[in-house]
């Protein structure tokens, strides 16, 4: 089980992490990886300019935008939910 916090803060969610939010909770849905993922809005991480701040357990996922999400999901996220499980 591996925690995935989105950062809600007002610099994220100008880029649009509320859509990032949901893209990655439909996924879990869809998926059905409710036992392997927790998803979690988070207050500002102290990364503004990074894009939209998001860490898998206390690992920085980069460059995360709302057209990529779905792409980092599976290529970065699952993965280290699946060596976790
Ligand atoms: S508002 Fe998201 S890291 Fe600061």
């Amino acid at each position: 089980m591996i925690t995935v916090s989105v950062c809600v803060g007002s610099s994220c969610h100008m880029k649009g992490s509320y859509q990032v939010v949901k893209i990655f909770g439909d996924i879990i849905k869809k998926e059905h990886l409710e036992d392997l993922i927790t998803l979690k809005a988070s207050f500002c991480m102290g990364r503004c300019m990074q894009g939209i701040s998001v860490t898998a357990d206390d690992k920085p996922i980069q460059n995360v935008g709302f057209t990529n999400a779905e792409q980092i999901f599976y290529n970065e996220i699952l993965p280290l939910a699946q060596a976790k499980a």
